[in-house]
């Protein structure tokens, strides 16, 4: 057990040297944007406070940060309008929900006690919740709306994990108690459209048809140096994980 544990603190090392070679604190952003597929993500990021909350979280503690990050194509995947309906505050409890307050490996989620505690709402545990079963390599996920799996490991320094997952997780707190005047069963799936009229939102919801159009040429995925060098240093996490 020490061996395993003192082989991936040896492993993570490694990687964070690989990585952070350039001095100075992790720049989150960075390490999304480098990936390419995150650039949604990435926006909202941006355009709540949530992206500060988290550099902050790693500049002045030391308990570090989890990201679940959603891909280009999971926001894409949303019914149309989801994002839309939402008030400001609303979608800034929906990206701190994909983010925790602590920083667990890959190997830790077998060992967490559910529900999760998310960087949304207050401090407890019950307000957002976020189920976690892990078992072999595979990590799922349950909102009690959203079902899904860590697709991949981005990235794990000892100080901030980010994980891709392949779709956004939506908390029941926002989605599953919905007021009836919405729609009488879940809205079918859509695809997004340019044409949003059929929103039946307030004036103050246009702006976000701008988070609806996804510049497809930002989501080319790069094959740098560093790339391989990242996935390279993934599976060897993953490797010792299944020893
Ligand atoms: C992080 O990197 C992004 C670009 O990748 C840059 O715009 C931003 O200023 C950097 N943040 C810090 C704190 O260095
Ligand atoms: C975190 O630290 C970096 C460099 O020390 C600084 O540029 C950045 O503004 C800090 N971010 C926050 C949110 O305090
Ligand atoms: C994760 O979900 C998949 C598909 O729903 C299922 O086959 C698998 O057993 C689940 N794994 C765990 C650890 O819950
Ligand atoms: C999450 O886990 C808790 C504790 O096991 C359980 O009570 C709750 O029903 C679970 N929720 C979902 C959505 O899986
Ligand atoms: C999501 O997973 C839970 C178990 O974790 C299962 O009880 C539930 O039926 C699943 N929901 C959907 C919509 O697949
Ligand atoms: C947008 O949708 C509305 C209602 O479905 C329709 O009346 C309108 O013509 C559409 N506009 C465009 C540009 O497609
Ligand atoms: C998409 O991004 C590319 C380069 O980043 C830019 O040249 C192009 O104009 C953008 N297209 C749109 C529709 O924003």
């Amino acid at each position: 057990m020490m061996m395993k544990q003192a082989l991936i603190s040896f492993l993570s090392l490694i990687l964070l040297f690989l990585l952070q070679s350039s001095s100075g604190p992790t720049n989150f952003t960075k390490i999304l944007e480098k990936v390419g597929h995150f650039s949604f993500f990435i926006r909202l990021l941006k355009a709540t406070t949530v992206r500060d909350q988290i550099e902050r979280q790693l500049n002045d503690t030391n308990s570090g940060v989890t990201v679940f990050a959603p891909t280009d194509n999971a926001f894409s995947g949303l019914s149309s309008g989801t994002l839309n309906t939402l008030s400001d505050p609303q979608k800034e409890l929906l990206i701190q929900f994909h983010v925790l307050s602590s920083y667990i490996p890959p190997t830790r989620f077998q060992t967490l006690r559910n529900p999760l505690r998310t960087n949304a709402g207050t401090n407890s545990r019950y307000e957002y919740p976020l189920n976690v079963t892990s078992s072999g390599n595979s990590v799922n996920i349950s909102t009690g709306i959203t079902n899904t799996s860590v697709s991949s490991i981005v990235y794990s320094d000892g100080q901030l994990a980010v994980y891709q997952v392949d779709k956004v997780l939506l908390p029941w707190s926002i989605f599953g108690a919905k007021p009836p005047a919405m729609a009488p069963a879940p809205a079918p799936l859509k695809p997004i459209k340019q044409n949003s009229t059929a929103v039946a939102d307030g004036d103050d919801s246009t702006d976000d048809d701008d988070h609806n159009k996804l510049n497809a040429s930002a989501a080319v995925s790069l094959m740098g140096m560093q790339h391989v060098v990242f996935l390279f240093g993934a599976s060897m996490v993953l490797a010792i994980f299944s020893l």
